[in-house]
């Protein structure tokens, strides 16, 4: 039976950069989840009885939220819903389901990298029939949906057990349980050189995969463990948890601070990596030296072509803005396509499906390819360990190389996390009320060479993204970025993102502190943030 509920609008169902995100107790106010699903469900172009896929990153709240969205799909016409078993799925598992079943879409639960738990983040994310995050017309539609809707449809039936793969019929829908893993590994085993990686593993090449008691603790266990013939126990906090074991699924310095360490130590094994709770995010760590993702990006589009799935080149590489241009020296020197992008990974969508780029990545930890529609953490450590496997090489003589050929860009990127909304926006609206007057400013021995407000226009359908953050460019190709960020549930975040490049290979032996000094001061200064923030230093430098 299929009830149709009156219901009222809420005015807070803007999705940020990636889907709708909120603390739990919020989600969890009457019909609040029930009003944006039929936003979704209104606005979702579907072909009848079509193909919904449905998974989460398992963290507390998912598996009611499972069941809302199966009710709500068969009472909206779904012919089937694919979700994995017990609600589980990775973003990057999730995105290949959609692309592989042709679904006309997918329904994600996760907020990412937040934290969990009952009092902890939560998120909805629609994807669209590539696979992709929906692009801002899609998003933007849903929102002035969420500001209408009168009426939402639901089974009155529960909604039943998902623990076992197989098809169950559920009011005149059928649902179909799959393990969250298997057809990932497929593709995986597809892309890289399984046998060589294992060779690599058996020869006494030592790794550790940090899952932080989220998602990719199933997918690492099975791919690293069971497949690639790493030693039991490779994988480490792999069960996952709905409170991520009260940790902060976020691969970074700050939250996967044991791995670092332990890649540091005397007994480090010669690769480390982890990845955030819905398993998109990777972070890659050599024995000795941590592997900027904007450095991850470059290196993995410098050699790609040694795994099977890129042995015929890649066609471009996109990263976000923010991201350091070490990516645009590789594609200068290879002749190809860069592009630029505003923050978030919808923005990549349209250049892969127009064949346009194959790599793409960004300073938030992302990478990924033209496999999926997402960025893909256990992808990244698959093609490192591809790469090393080719190179017979460490990370940390791959990095110097890549340095030596390319020039090294020092990186580094300040939050300021929880300050004041109004203050952060007013320090925005000051930086983009100075930039006609700041080219040929000069700071100490830093001279600007342009400044502006990054505008998108998308080569493919033309579509124009505004005020995507404040860049401040400096003669020689150094950078300051000033962002805010879009995923955050508290007050606001003010992301700066700070970039130099050196081209002398006599140093690059350098910290990321002493070679960003001077950058950083300056930031503080043109961004004027202690006196409109109250901060004297970032909460998190990564
Ligand atoms: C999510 C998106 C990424 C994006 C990141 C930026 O993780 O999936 O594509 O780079 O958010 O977050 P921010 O907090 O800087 O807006
Ligand atoms: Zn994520």
């Amino acid at each position: 039976m299929i009830e149709t509920v009156a219901t009222t609008p809420f005015d807070d169902q803007k999705p940020g950069t990636s889907g709708l995100r909120k603390k739990v107790p919020h989600f969890q106010t009457a019909h609040y989840v029930q009003n944006f699903v039929q936003s979704i469900f209104d606005v979702a172009k579907r072909p009848e009885k079509a193909v919904l896929v449905l998974g989460g990153d398992g963290r507390f709240f998912n598996r009611e939220v499972v069941d809302i969205v199966i009710r709500m799909a068969a009472a909206n016409g779904y012919g089937r819903v694919i979700v994995g078993a017990n609600g589980l799925l990775s973003t990057p598992a999730a995105s290949n389901l959609i692309r592989q079943r042709k679904a006309s879409g997918g329904i994600i639960l996760s907020a990412s990298h937040n934290p969990g738990g009952p009092k902890g983040d939560f998120g909805i994310k629609y994807n669209i029939a590539n696979g992709g995050p929906a692009p801002e017309g899609v998003t933007e539609a849903i929102y002035r949906r969420t500001l209408e809707i009168k009426e939402y449809r639901i089974a009155k039936a529960a909604a039943p057990d998902l623990s076992t793969p197989g098809e169950i019929a559920f009011e005149g829908m059928t649902i179909e349980v799959v393990d969250p893993v298997a057809d990932y590994a497929a593709l995986m085993e597809q892309l890289f050189d399984f046998a060589k990686i294992q060779a690599l593993i058996a020869s006494g090449f030592t790794l550790t995969f940090d899952a932080m008691h989220a998602v990719t603790g199933p997918y690492a266990t099975e791919i690293l463990e069971n497949r690639l013939g790493a030693a039991k126990g490779t994988v480490v906090n792999g069960e996952p948890k709905p409170d991520f074991g009260g940790g902060h699924p976020d691969p970074n310095a700050v939250h996967a601070a044991d791995l670092i360490a332990r890649l540091m130590g005397d007994d480090a094994p010669d690769f480390g990596a982890a990845s955030d709770g819905d398993g998109d995010r990777n972070m890659i760590v050599g024995r000795g030296i941590v592997v900027s993702p904007s450095d991850s990006l470059a290196v993995l589009a410098a050699n790609a072509h040694l795994a099977p799935g890129y042995a015929g080149g890649i066609a471009g590489i996109a990263r976000s803005m923010p991201t350091s241009q070490a990516a645009d020296r590789v594609a200068a020197k290879r002749g190809l396509g860069m592009y630029e992008t505003p923050t978030g990974w919808k923005f990549f969508g349209n250049l892969l499906d127009a064949g346009k780029v194959t790599i793409c990545g960004e300073e938030s930890s992302g990478t990924g390819s033209n496999h999926v529609r997402e960025k893909d953490g256990v992808w990244a450590v698959l093609l490192w360990l591809n790469i090393l496997a080719e190179r017979g090489e460490s990370v940390k003589a791959i990095l110097e190389a890549h340095w030596a050929e390319f020039g090294r860009n020092y990186y580094q990127r300040h939050d300021y996390e929880e300050i004041d909304k109004r203050a952060a926006e007013k320090l925005m609206e000051s930086l983009r009320d100075r930039l006609a007057s700041m080219a040929g400013q000069r700071f100490g021995t830093l001279v600007v060479s342009e400044a502006d407000d990054f505008c998108y226009k998308d080569p493919v359908d033309g579509s124009i993204s505004t005020g995507q953050g404040v860049r401040i460019v400096f003669s020689g190709g150094s950078r300051i970025v000033f962002r805010l960020s879009g995923t955050g549930t508290k007050g606001a975040t003010l992301r700066v993102y700070i970039e130099k490049f050196e081209p002398d290979p006599a140093k690059h032996g350098q910290n990321p502190e002493e070679a960003l000094a001077e950058l950083v001061e300056t930031a503080n200064a043109v961004g004027e943030i202690e006196k409109r923030t109250g901060r004297t230093k970032p909460n998190v430098i990564t």
